[in-house]
C-alpha cells in the first residue's frame, strides 16, 4: 500500500494543472467562436444604452461552446457596464440541474435568492412565489439578462414558466428583463404556444460543430497549461481531435478524453500520453457511458438490451431477431410485450445514445429492416449482463 501511494506521489510527471481540463474551467480565449462571440455581443450591446436587448435563442450540439461563450460575453458585458456606471445584471441558471425545474416554485425561489431576496422556507402559493421573484428583478433597477441554459428541460417540465417570463416586462417598474435560452435541440420550442415561441426567439444564434482542426487548436491551448512539457505528443492530440470531431464536434468530449488519457498515463507511472493511451481512454469512457445509461433505462428497454446481449456473438442482428428474444423475455416476466414498431423506435434511441450502431437496410420486396451491429457491446457484455440480471 505505502509503495503504491509513494510511487504515486513522486510521479507527478504528467499534469502541470489538471484543473485546466475540467469542464467548469473557463478559458481566457475561445478560439473558433469569434463570430458567435461577436454576434452575441452585438445583440446584447443595446443594454449599454439602457435599451432592452432582444430575447435570444442559442442552438447547437453538446460541446460546441454555447455555455462557455455565453458566460464569457455576459461577464464582459457586466464589466464594461460597471465601468460606465450602467446598471446591467447578468444572471445564469442551468435548468438541467434536476431540482430547479421540478416545480415553478423552485425556479422562482432559486432566482430570487440569487438576486438577494430571501425566500421563506415554508411554501408560498405559486402566485406569491412569482411576485417575490418579480420583486427581486425589480430590486435590481437594472437591465437583467437572464440566461436559461438547457432550456429544453424547462420546456418539458414547466412550459408555463416561459409564458410568464416572456410577458414579464409589462409588469416590471424599475427593471427590464431579457432572456437568453440555450438548447441542444432545434425543436425545443415546438410544443410552446406561438406567441411565447416567437417572443423567445426574437434572435437566433447557431453554434456549429467544431471540425477536427478547430478542436486541435482548442486542445493545443488548453493542453499547454494542463500538461507538463513533452508529455502529450502531437499525434495523440490529433487522434483525440479526430475522434471528437466524429462525435458531433464535441469539445467537451475532447477535453474529457485528454484528462482520462493523462490519468491513465499517471496511473501506469508513465510520463507520455500517446495514441495508445487515448485509445484506452476512449474504451473506458464508452463503457462508463454505456453502463450509466443502462442503469436509467425503462424496464422494457432493459429487456430489449438484454435480448441483444443474448445474441451478441452474431455480428449482425435484425430487428426481427431482437424482437423474438425480447418477446420471450417479456412474457417470461409476465409482461405484455411492446409492439414491433415501438421496439424499432427504441433501437433507434439506443443508436443515438451510442449503445449500439445500426443502419436501415432494404430487403427488396421484404421491405426495410434495421441491422444492428453489436461491436460496441461485446467488450461490455459481462458488466452489462450483471447490471441487467434482475431486469
Ligand atoms: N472554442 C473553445 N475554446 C476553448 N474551450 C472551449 C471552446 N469551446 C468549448 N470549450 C470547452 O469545452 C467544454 C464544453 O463547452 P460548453 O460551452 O460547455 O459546450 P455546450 O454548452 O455547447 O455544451 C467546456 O469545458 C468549454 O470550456
Ligand atoms: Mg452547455
Amino acid at each position: 500500500m505505502t509503495r503504491i501511494f509513494e510511487s504515486f506521489a513522486s510521479k507527478g510527471q504528467v499534469f502541470r494543472s489538471k484543473h485546466v481540463l475540467q469542464l467548469s474551467y473557463v478559458p481566457e480565449r475561445l478560439p473558433h467562436r469569434e463570430q458567435q462571440l461577436e454576434q452575441l455581443a452585438g445583440m446584447l450591446a443595446p443594454a449599454l444604452r439602457m435599451e432592452i436587448p432582444s430575447n435570444i435563442l442559442i442552438y447547437g450540439k453538446p460541446g460546441t461552446g454555447k455555455t462557455a461563450s455565453t458566460i464569457f460575453v455576459g461577464s464582459e458585458l457586466e464589466r464594461i457596464a460597471a465601468e460606465k456606471g450602467i446598471r446591467v445584471r447578468f444572471v445564469y441558471v442551468n435548468a438541467g440541474l434536476k431540482k430547479l425545474t421540478d416545480t415553478e416554485y423552485r425556479l422562482y425561489a432559486y432566482l430570487a435568492n440569487l438576486l438577494g431576496r430571501p425566500f421563506p422556507h415554508t411554501g408560498l402559493p405559486t402566485s406569491q412565489a412569482y411576485e417575490t421573484f418579480a420583486q427581486s428583478i425589480d430590486d435590481q433597477k437594472s437591465i437583467v439578462i437572464l440566461v436559461i441554459d438547457e432550456l429544453d428541460v424547462l420546456v418539458k417540465k414547466n412550459p408555463d414558466v416561459l409564458y410568464t417570463l416572456s410577458r414579464m416586462n409589462s409588469e416590471l417598474k424599475n427593471s427590464k428583463i431579457s432572456i437568453i435560452g440555450i438548447t441542444n435541440n432545434l425543436n425545443t420550442l415546438s410544443s410552446v404556444d406561438a406567441r411565447t415561441k416567437s417572443s423567445l426567439s426574437e434572435e437566433d444564434l447557431i453554434f456549429p460543430p467544431y471540425n477536427a482542426d478547430q478542436i486541435a487548436d482548442i486542445l493545443r491551448e488548453r493542453s499547454q497549461e494542463a500538461f507538463l512539457r513533452d508529455v502529450l505528443d502531437e499525434d495523440a492530440l490529433l487522434f483525440v481531435s479526430a475522434h471528437a470531431a466524429k462525435a458531433h464536434g464535441d469539445a467537451r468530449r475532447a477535453l474529457e478524453l485528454l484528462r482520462v488519457s493523462g490519468e491513465m498515463a499517471e496511473r501506469e507511472g508513465s510520463n507520455k500520453v500517446n495514441r495508445e493511451k487515448v485509445a484506452k481512454a476512449i474504451t473506458k469512457l464508452d463503457s462508463d457511458h454505456a453502463l450509466s445509461v443502462t442503469k436509467t433505462l425503462p424496464h422494457h428497454n432493459k429487456l430489449i438490451l438484454k435480448a441483444i446481449l443474448g445474441r451478441c456473438d452474431e455480428p449482425h442482428l435484425f430487428t426481427g431477431d431482437i424482437y423474438e428474444g425480447y418477446e420471450q423475455l417479456a412474457s417470461d416476466s409476465g409482461l405484455t410485450p411492446l409492439t414491433l414498431r415501438r421496439v424499432s423506435d427504441i433501437l433507434n434511441e439506443f443508436d443515438s445514445m451510442g449503445l449500439i450502431s445500426s443502419k436501415i437496410i432494404s430487403r427488396g420486396r421484404y421491405g426495410r429492416t434495421r441491422a444492428v451491429s453489436t461491436k460496441n457491446l461485446s467488450s461490455l457484455r459481462t458488466k452489462l449482463e450483471r447490471l441487467l440480471i434482475h431486469a
